[in-house]
């Protein structure tokens, strides 16, 4: 693999020139990291198959796992996918936005890009960086989540370093995004819409513009062996750190009281963290922990969690304990990822506590 000494640019000092430097590259087959609304992406020219290759081959990700297509407007969304009245519909709604949609593919994108599926997910963000670098290339940029495969997302052009540094010649700075966990992937190409992999696009929001969708079933169990991967990249370890990770449900006073008996079981001889909101920190004492956000403030909690994984991880931490949330709107999504990060331990409370 090539080496490249890996420049973080901050955009806000020289915007057009950084730009024009980003698109000539992504033009030339070369990868460029740039910011999105939800996380960091690690771009390539979704035409060139190639430079597609080299973007698993950065990520060091299995290459028959497909990756969203980035647009600058429905047009170019319409050109690549077989775009549908419900696909419209959505799209007015929701785009620029967190909404990838999974549609027949034309198959003008390289098929390195879809995996060697029949369809391709397309989605516009919702971020000037990631819009003038799209306008700029007159690429369609292919772009999955810009970490090393296995890592979490990247939240910030840091992350983005720490785990690309060398294999990328660039990286566009946009500091933090704003959502923190990707978009939700919506299929159309099937019988029924169906979400592939919930994100700060809820259920509910969709279902208001389409009416019925459902929810696929690896969203919040792991796929039993067999069973059909709707969308490849479920079936990988994902999203986690190398921390252990486990989830505690159940009633909200049960949950803080099993968390401060197991962490005081464990802390003897293990570095632990505990996740927490911000109304239930008090009762963790000295104990070490951080606020995901405000009680039932899902979004934030969608904003924090990668971001502290990651810390977590350059801490030493070596287990942490996640309070459960409610799987519904956006704490579907962030159930979603910390199911993952956890590889699905969720302990009841009364469990622990019966210990
Ligand atoms: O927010 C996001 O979606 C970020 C930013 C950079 O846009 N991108 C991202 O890409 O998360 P990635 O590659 O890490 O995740 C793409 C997900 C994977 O789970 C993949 O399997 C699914 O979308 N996907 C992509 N194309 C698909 C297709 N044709 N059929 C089914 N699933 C697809
Ligand atoms: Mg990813």
């Amino acid at each position: 693999m090539a080496r490249y000494q890996t420049e973080i640019a901050d955009v806000s000092v020289d915007f057009e020139g950084t730009l024009d430097r980003a698109a000539a590259l992504l033009r030339r087959g070369e990868l460029v990291a740039f910011p999105t609304e939800t996380v960091y992406g690690l771009g390539a020219d979704a035409r060139n198959g190639d430079a597609v290759s080299a973007v698993y081959a950065a990520k060091g990700r299995p290459s028959d796992n497909p990756m969203i297509v980035h647009v600058a407007s429905g047009e170019e969304a319409a050109a690549i996918a077989e775009w549908t009245p419900e696909a419209d519909a959505l799209m007015k709604a929701f785009w620029p936005g967190a909404l990838t949609l999974v549609l027949p593919s034309r198959g003008v994108v390289a098929a390195e890009a879809t995996g060697g599926l029949d369809t391709v997910g397309v989605r516009m963000p919702d971020h000037p960086i990631a819009l003038a670098l799209i306008a700029r290339s007159s690429c369609a940029v292919a772009a999955p989540s810009a970490n090393r495969s296995g890592q979490p997302s990247p939240t910030t052009a840091q992350h983005v370093y720490d785990d690309l540094n060398g294999r990328i010649p660039l990286i566009l700075d946009g500091g933090a995004t704003s959502v923190g966990v990707e978009s939700t992937v919506l299929s159309l190409a099937g019988e029924r819409p169906t979400i592939l992999r919930p994100g700060s696009i809820t259920p509910e929001q969709i279902e208001r513009v389409i009416g019925g969708v459902e929810l696929s079933p690896g969203a919040l169990a792991p796929l039993e062996s067999g069973e059909k991967v709707l969308s490849p990249g479920m079936k990988y370890r994902h999203y986690a750190p190398t921390a252990e990770v486990m989830l505690i449900d159940g009633r909200d006073d049960e949950v803080v009281q099993a968390i401060c008996a197991y962490y005081d079981q464990l802390a003897g001889d293990k570095k632990v963290i505990i996740f927490t909101s911000r109304e239930n920190a008090r009762f963790y004492a000295d104990r070490k922990y951080a606020i995901m956000g405000g009680k039932g403030d899902m979004e934030e909690y969608c904003r924090q969690l990668y971001a502290q994984l990651r810390r977590a991880d350059d801490e030493g931490i070596e287990i942490i304990l996640i309070e459960a949330v409610p799987s519904v709107s956006a704490g579907l999504a962030f159930m979603n990822r910390a199911l993952r990060a956890a590889e699905f331990r969720l302990i009841a409370a009364r469990t622990l506590l019966a210990k």
